[in-house]
């Protein structure tokens, strides 16, 4: 066993034997070589390979720490298998609720975007007066669908340095995912289809498939792998489903992420019944281990996954940037857009183009996943300490959502109301499906700092859950 090996192993047993508990930091690099009489390159060695591993992690300048999903006891999978709608009617709901979450001051727990703070708004702000001030007059015309071309090049390059070809005819510019995911939907059903999506799922997903009359198969969704294959494969053979939508990395509200090996299954699965996959992949750059996660579209040589994502999570929400790589639907969504919102933003794309271009959107991103992992796993401890120990709660390495599931009998929806009335959002289970399977759920958004305020904010929720339970 080579020397670092043998540390790793140490290590591992210590963790193991609880002598470091979650949370923990581990001594630092110099005193465990000083510890451990070993090289400094040893012990760095041994710690990022317990890191690749998952059993620490390390944050920005303060160390490594013991990683929570060591300890975790595997995430529960609720629910049935499937469930079949015929009718999507939801949206009210849902606009009641963000209406709701508007309020000012409101400590945003519900909201799905990151905390504002972390955008370089600056940086953006220079690029969007640069574009304007050299805006050629034939802007309008040279951004028609499918988008700005450079902006196009900028993202088939993105998509080159993942390992995936992807011609930049593919690429059609949108207003947001949001948009990307609408167009796509169009595109590849007729009202009446069956649509599989995720149990749970993104509201969004749920609203598209209202506004399109689709029908619904809801396939179970585990917290940490995502959608369950045999029952996806069962649906495909009972079902003549048109669609997929699907979050293959960091999904909206698990934070599940699928393995390599799942993506690649769940395309044979596709190919076998001929089926178009809608990847909602808006979360793909907020990674925490070493890799952006590939999305399955990469394992699609047939043309029919429509990868979406935008810049909305990653960069700039307000600017409403999106794409789909469309595969053979790639002309057939740029007339679906060209009938309804004719283009994106001229102007706002040229920004975009402006700052990918010459800014540094890498160094961004890399501070951005630093400072979401560390306030995740912040949120996640004092959840932890706070609420009740019947209320569990789903960590996922990406991203910045906690889910939150409360003893069944509780109901996340008058929590929400109750939370409100003290200035703090949630957002309950029932908005992420079409049954009330969830509605002892909630997601929280984790990207807020762990401030005073939001600590207080945390133990006024775990003080409401312990009314609930009490009254029950
Ligand atoms: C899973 C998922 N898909 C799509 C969207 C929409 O993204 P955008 O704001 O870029 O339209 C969101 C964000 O709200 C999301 O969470």
């Amino acid at each position: 066993m080579k020397k670092y090996e043998t540390l790793v192993v140490q290590i591992r047993e210590q963790i193991e034997h609880k002598i470091w508990g979650i949370g923990d930091k581990l001594p630092s690099l110099r005193k465990q070589a000083e510890l451990s009489g070993m090289s400094l390159m040893t012990v760095l060695n041994a710690y990022q390979t317990l890191e690749s591993q998952g059993w620490i992690t390390s944050h920005a300048r303060s160390g490594y720490f013991v990683a929570p999903q060591v300890h975790y006891t595997e995430p529960k999978v609720s629910g049935q298998e499937v469930q079949s709608t015929e009718t999507v009617d939801i949206n009210d709901f849902i606009f009641d609720i963000l209406q709701a979450s508007k309020t000012p001051n409101i400590v945003g727990f519900g909201s799905v975007y990151p905390d504002p703070k972390l955008y370089p708004r600056t940086q953006i702000n220079k690029s969007l007066m640069s574009a304007a001030s050299h805006m050629p007059i034939s802007s309008l015309l040279d951004n028609l669908p499918p988008g700005n071309e450079n902006l196009r090049h900028i993202i088939a390059q993105r998509y080159a340095a993942m390992g995936m070809n992807i011609p930049e005819q593919e690429i059609v510019i949108t207003a947001g995912a949001l948009e990307a995911l609408n167009l796509s939907l169009q595109a590849v059903t007729e009202p009446g289809d069956w649509v599989v999506i995720e149990s749970p799922t993104f509201y969004g997903a749920l609203q598209s498939l209202q506004r399109h009359n689709l029908r619904a198969l809801s396939v179970r969704t585990h917290p940490q792998t995502g959608i369950d294959l045999e029952a996806l494969a069962k649906v495909l053979q009972s079902h003549k489903v048109k669609a997929c939508w699907l979050m293959t990395n960091h999904q909206n509200p698990l934070g599940s992420t699928m393995p390599l090996e799942k993506k690649q299954r769940l395309i044979e699965l596709l190919t076998e019944h001929n089926v178009y996959l809608i990847e909602d992949d808006v979360y793909n750059e907020l990674y925490f281990s070493g890799r952006k996660p590939m999305p399955a579209k990469a394992f699609d040589p047939r043309g029919m996954t429509l990868h979406c994502s935008s810049f909305s999570k990653s960069l700039v929400a307000g600017y409403r940037i999106g794409w789909v790589a469309a595969g053979n639907k790639a002309l057939d969504i740029q007339k679906i857009q060209l009938m309804s919102t004719l283009s994106t933003s001229a102007p706002i794309q040229l920004a975009l183009a402006n700052y990918l271009t010459s800014r540094h959107y890498e160094s961004h991103l890399k501070r951005l996943r630093r400072k979401l992992e560390q306030r995740k796993f912040a949120m996640w401890q004092a959840v932890r300490d706070e609420f009740p120990a019947s209320v569990e709660v789903n960590y996922s390495e990406g991203g910045y959502f906690l889910w939150v599931e409360l003893p069944a009998n509780l109901d996340a929806t008058k929590l929400y109301h109750v939370a409100l009335k003290q200035n703090i959002s949630i957002a309950p289970g029932a908005m992420f499906s079409v049954n009330n399977q969830f509605a002892h759920c909630f997601r929280l958004n984790a990207s807020l700092e762990c401030t005073e305020p939001v600590k207080r904010a945390i133990k006024q929720l775990a003080q409401m859950i312990n009314t609930m339970l009490i009254a029950e």
